[in-house]
């Protein structure tokens, strides 16, 4: 049984073959140098390992304006692929100035070494309001990302990459950190006959599981004999509140060990890229990055790369959410350039206090349905006091606990 296809047909892989490593290394000493910052470094490794296939380096002006515009890329052949946030570097006006003849620069990380050669490069203006509105339908300096775009350069540059070595970060994680092709080969080895994938930045609880054994149920009556789980937690840059990715990926052991997901059908994995909390926009590339990885479904359920609006309360006073919580799944069913990918859409899980676990929210008993916000878990934690019996696995729960109190 064969996987997926990548979007445009083969995988991207930017890092240049073994033989040639010197050579380029080489080549970069004598080039132009442009700084990148470790969270640049992360698109650069996104980009290395073909994620975002097609695309082979950072975005070109019509690239990006494609992906502001129709949130995907038109191939050669006319076709549409979806690509609908922009993989962007940004350069200081006096870089552009300095650079903006150069046939080829180096990419230089916060430690002075060299990490890729960006070929022929495209300068051009970078419109950060418009970038900002088109992407996450506010330009609100609060948001975390909008912060970050109005803070860089006032350029973008693009152009294809030669990226010398894998990425890695040395914290104890890089044997999670699989590429595309890696996934791919490890599904095959396990004899996989459909994958579905996760993905998620914060704890997995109760709710979570039954997205994700709900799905394996399903395949199975469809007639699939192994389908197998991409446990796919986002591994680059996150804002500061959510619960960072070492203690992550310690709470995902410990559900697997406790039972909660079956570990002999399930490959945990980190997704390299940063976050955006770009809710709609954003999860069509999370749906996008995985394809590439071989999954033919992608579970999704309420308020998919959503945060709270930076301002907007709603009527009990509590901040109200960017997003509108169901536009996830329904932009993500409609989204051009991945008809080929199979949704699966959940509603939403919550505690039934009746049934005493997780299940779906039902409006005609609202009553009995309690929910437990990310805010709701510190409080827990904080207090001492355990969220109710069956929202989380007891050995998992523990790590969030042992979190929150390392913060205080
Ligand atoms: S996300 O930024 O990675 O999307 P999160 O880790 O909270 O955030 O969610 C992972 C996935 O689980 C997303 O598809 C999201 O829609 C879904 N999800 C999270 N909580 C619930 C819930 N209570 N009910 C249904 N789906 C949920």
């Amino acid at each position: 049984m064969s996987l997926i296809a990548p979007d445009g047909g083969a995988l991207v892989d930017l890092i240049v073959p073994d033989n040639q490593r010197v050579k380029k290394r080489a080549e970069a000493t004598d080039l132009p140098k442009i700084p990148v910052t470790d969270y640049d470094v992360q698109w650069i490794h996104v980009l290395s390992e073909g994620w975002a296939s097609p695309l082979r380096g950072f975005m070109r002006e019509d690239e990006f304006l494609q992906t502001l515009h129709f949130n995907c890329l038109r191939q050669h052949d006319g076709t549409r692929v979806n690509m609908s946030i922009p993989i962007t570097l940004d350069v200081s006006t006096d870089n552009f100035n300095r650079l903006k003849n150069q046939k080829a620069v180096a990419l230089v990380n916060t430690e002075g070494n060299a990490v890729a050669i960006l070929r022929d490069p495209e300068f051009y203006p970078h419109p950060k309001e418009e970038r900002a509105a088109r992407t996450f339908g506010l330009t609100h300096p609060a948001h975390p990302s909008i912060e970050r775009i109005n803070a860089m350069g006032n350029y973008l540059v693009g152009g294809e990459l030669e990226v010398f070595d894998r990425i890695t970060y040395n914290d104890g994680l890089d044997q999670y950190r699989l590429s595309p092709a890696e996934i791919r080969a490890e599904f095959k080895r396990r004899g996989a006959d459909v994958v579905y994938a996760f993905q998620l930045r914060n704890p997995i609880h109760n709710g979570h599981a039954l997205l994700m054994n709900e799905t394996r149920d399903e395949l199975k009556k469809q007639g699939y004999q192994n389908p197998m789980l991409l446990l796919h937690p986002l591994g680059g840059w996150t804002k500061a509140d959510d619960v960072p990715l070492q203690v992550r990926m310690r709470q995902h052991d410990a559900v697997l060990e406790d039972g909660v997901l079956d570990a002999d059908t399930t490959v945990v994995s980190i997704f390299p890229s940063p976050m955006l909390y770009a809710g709609p926009t954003e999860v069509q590339w999370h749906a996008k990055a995985r394809m590439n990885a071989g999954a033919d479904y992608f579970i999704v359920g309420r308020d998919p790369a959503g945060m709270p609006h930076p301002e907007r309360l709603d009527s009990g006073g509590k901040s109200a959410p960017l997003y509108d919580p169901w536009h996830g799944v329904k932009a993500l069913q409609a989204a051009v350039g991945l008809e080929r990918l199979k949704i699966v859409p959940f509603r939403v899980a919550a505690y039934d206090k009746a049934a005493g676990k997780m299940g779906f929210f039902e409006p005609n008993r609202a009553a009995d349905f309690l929910f437990v916000s990310g805010s709701q878990m510190r409080e827990y934690a904080r207090n001492g006091e355990s969220p109710p019996d069956g929202f989380m696995s007891e050995k998992a729960w523990q790590v969030i606990v042992e979190y929150y109190a390392s913060l205080d």
